[in-house]
């Protein structure tokens, strides 16, 4: 049925068959370009969704655990203590994931969600459009983009005298067509500075806010992607995902004194997004190791599915983004919604069922969640502890 499917997209896409992971993209041009140019990084999380083509996979094994529906629960029992709402810093919530995430988690009348966002303009009129009650909700201003902006969003907050209690890392940029890279205030290339690095620094400085939270579950929540693990057939899908030894990131990702690309490559901003992707999941995994028992602090990262509508898509031709959600809904069945897709999000906040730390979380068909398993490259230690050191440098910690 995907394969079918596939084929609707004519001379756009072809996959093996026997649903290897090694899909191939013929050559094509769609209003003038190359259709390999920007379907091959997404054409397979639209299959994902589909029954006979996953029985295809190559994926590994998965853990299943007892399945959790996206519900917002009730406060663990241990809540009652406290009366004060919940605060949760969302980056990027001005629209896509975090907007729903923000919408599902204000509406429970238990949480207050601490906005972070480049635009304000934008995020006021997005709660506004969202129907988010203005007592639950606070919009600060935060570009991941500038370190500077980063601490300066830290020092805002700690000012307000808010507690903290949970930290979702959720903004992301993707430039799938870019031909050239462009680079944060620092200097670093786009994608991994905004989405690891600006998050990484972030995180780092409201550590200890969150370690002093007396919340009943503090969390650190850095949000994943499939596309980042090459475990899975999306994850196969070139340009791979590739931190290689990490030589680009140790020169900075800046064109003057290295490649913009973690592994030294050549300029690719699919692989960029990927690669970040891959520091998302591997710096979760590395708090957890470094701080989960001394702090009590529940680090998780998640895919929460192919939620094909959100902004993420904006720089695709136009052609793409009309296709990828009808071709998802209604082919592949694959489809998350935005509304889904944050009752996903504020389930890993705030469910008292989701607080094992360390943990890749996914949804099945059902919307049940399950622990996931990382691919090799996102779940190898000793390369998290590199990533963390010299991230650490880049963005003035060290
Ligand atoms: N969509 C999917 O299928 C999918 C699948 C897997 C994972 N994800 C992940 O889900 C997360 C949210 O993505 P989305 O799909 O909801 O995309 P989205 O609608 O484009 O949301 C991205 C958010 O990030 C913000 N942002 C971008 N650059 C920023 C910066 N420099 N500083 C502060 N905020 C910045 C955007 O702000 P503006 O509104 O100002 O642009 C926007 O609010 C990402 O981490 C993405 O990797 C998405």
């Amino acid at each position: 049925m995907a394969l079918q499917a596939a084929s609707l997209l004519p001379s756009a896409i072809s996959i093996h068959k026997e649903g290897k992971s090694n899909a191939s993209l013929k050559e094509t041009s769609l209003f003038g370009v190359s259709a390999s140019d920007y379907l091959k990084a997404e054409i397979s999380p639209l299959l994902i969704g589909n029954k006979e083509f996953r029985r295809k996979l190559p994926v590994g094994p998965i853990i299943a655990q007892t399945a959790t529906t996206p519900a917002i629960s009730q406060a663990p029992p241990e809540a009652k203590k406290t009366l004060r709402k919940g605060n949760v810093i969302i980056t990027g919530a001005s629209s896509g994931l975090g907007l729903a995430t923000a919408k599902a988690l204000a509406e429970t009348g238990k949480w207050h969600v601490i906005m972070a966002c480049r635009n304000f303009l934008k995020a006021e009129r997005a709660t506004k459009s969202a129907g988010i009650s203005k007592e639950n909700y606070t919009i600060m201003h935060l570009d991941l983009a500038s370190l500077e902006s980063v601490r300066q969003f830290v020092d805002n907050f700690q000012r307000s005298g808010r507690p903290l209690d949970v930290l979702v890392c959720n903004a992301a940029v993707y430039l799938p067509i870019a031909k050239e890279p462009t680079f944060t205030a620092e200097g670093f290339e786009l994608s991994v500075g905004t989405n690891h690095l600006g998050h990484f620094l972030l995180s780092r400085l409201l550590l200890e806010g969150l370690k002093q939270s007396d919340y009943p579950s503090k969390r650190l929540i850095i949000v994943g992607s499939i596309t980042g693990n090459t475990n899975t057939l999306a994850g196969n899908v070139p340009p791979k995902a590739n931190l290689g030894d990490l030589r680009g990131l140790v020169g900075g990702l800046n064109v003057l004194n290295s490649s913009p690309m973690i592994d030294g490559g050549e300029f690719d901003g699919a692989k960029a997004y990927k690669d970040s992707k891959v520091c998302n999941m591997l710096t979760m995994q590395e708090f957890h190791r470094r701080f989960h028992e001394e702090t009590g602090i529940t680090f998780a990262s998640l895919y929460p599915g192919c939620i094909a509508t959100t902004g993420l898509f904006r720089e695709h031709i136009p052609l793409f983004r009309l296709l990828f959600p009808p071709f998802q809904k209604y082919i592949t069945k694959g489809y998350v919604s935005e509304e889904e897709a944050g009752k996903r999000l504020a389930q890993v906040v705030s469910d008292p069922s989701l607080t094992k730390s360390g943990v890749y979380w996914s949804w099945n068909n059902n919307s049940a969640s399950f622990e996931n398993q990382l691919s090799k490259e996102a779940s190898d230690a000793e390369k998290a502890r590199r990533l963390w050191e010299i991230s650490e440098k880049l963005v003035g910690l060290a």
